[in-house]
């Protein structure tokens, strides 16, 4: 016992053996193209705007309770609104989670900057979004199975990159997708309100995936490329469980899903784009992603006034998939015009 503590001790006065060095003395040695420097700039820009434009939570959330007499909701919305809600809830300490992360490992500068400056942003996000549920009675619980998988699948992904895609690039475009829906179909007044603070955030982190992203698929050999989209798609088929589990929640907040999908998957798609024409990688990505999408939405959601026989969707399901399907093109056209017309990555097309 005293012999151990002897040893503990000298230990401690002696400190660690290795010399080896934790603190990135190089970071500034990288030598940068022109495209880095411009994604640079624009970095370090999200965290200056982040701390401009940060919001006190608890003020405004009075604020908005004061101003509108307290949460105004139709009683047969309460429940879906609690279910839709509860995955944001989660979803915001899972954003939180990876961008503590990407700060903390993720060395450039700017980057760096970006992260942190989103991990404070939504630190603010979980504790307002946990304090109006409160309101409407929300008692935090596990998520049903979709959803939980897919913020678990992002938490515990073997890369950065597949945390950074599956959060800043695949997550919170559809966050920003039920923001803007909820925001429009004016469900509650507060909600309404507060949700275009989110928005506002939300598209920060969605400049930062897509001009810190470049840089880690260039580091990818082509197999880890390829584990990389081919986890992509997987994740695009899991958020698509994640509709279908909510189907009727969608529903009730008059949300039809497949605009749901639609819009989803244009911000999607459109930031995937703006980080591709950073880059001088000739892969299909877009397309496959498109037509594996065009497939699913064949056999789950059938357009109106189709034959609703299960032949008659896998056929048309295939068929998406091997060809470029109108479905497809319409998808195409839209996000050239959203490139055209210079939309910001998380923005609708005009
Ligand atoms: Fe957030
Ligand atoms: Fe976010």
């Amino acid at each position: 016992m005293v012999l151990r503590t002897a040893r503990r001790l000298a230990r401690t006065l002696r400190g660690p053996r290795s010399q080896g060095t934790v603190v990135p003395y190089d970071m500034f040695e990288a030598l940068r193209t022109d495209q880095e420097v411009r994604s640079a700039r624009k970095m370090e820009g999200i965290y200056h705007k982040g701390q401009d434009k940060a919001w006190d939570g608890k003020k405004l959330l009075a604020e908005l309770v004061e101003k509108h007499g307290g949460v105004q909701l139709d009683p047969e919305k309460v429940e879906p609104l609690k279910r839709m809600f509860a995955v944001i809830f989660w979803g915001e300490l899972a954003a939180w989670k990876v961008s503590a992360e990407l700060a903390l490992e993720i060395e450039p500068l700017e980057a760096k900057m970006a992260a942190s400056s989103q991990a404070f942003d939504e630190a603010r996000h979980f504790y307002v979004m946990h304090d109006y549920l409160s309101l409407l009675g929300y008692e935090p619980e596990e998520l049903p199975p979709a959803g939980n998988r897919i913020l678990n699948e992002i938490l515990q992904a073997d890369s950065l990159a597949k945390k950074l895609v599956g959060m800043q690039l695949m997550v919170e475009p559809i966050a920003l997708t039920l923001f803007q829906l909820v925001r429009e179909n004016n469900l509650e007044p507060v909600l309404s309100e507060l949700l275009s603070y989110y928005e506002r955030d939300e598209a920060r982190h969605i400049a930062l995936g897509v001009n810190y992203l470049p840089q880690l698929i260039k580091k990818m050999s082509p197999p880890e490329l390829v584990d990389f989209y081919i986890w992509q798609i997987r994740m695009f088929m899991i958020e698509l469980d994640g509709v279908r589990e909510m189907e009727e929640d969608f529903r009730a907040l008059d949300i039809e899903p497949r605009q749901a999908i639609r819009l989803g998957q244009t911000k999607q798609l459109h930031a995937g784009r703006l980080v591709m024409r950073q880059m001088n990688i000739k892969i299909p990505v877009e397309e496959i992603f498109t037509r594996a999408m065009e497939a699913r939405m064949a056999l789950d959601w059938p357009v109106e006034g189709e034959p609703d026989e299960r032949l008659f969707r896998w056929r048309k399901a295939a068929s998406a998939l091997l060809h470029n399907s109108p479905g497809t093109r319409k998808v195409q056209e839209t996000l050239d015009r959203m490139i055209a017309q210079g939309i910001r990555p998380g923005a609708s097309a005009a």
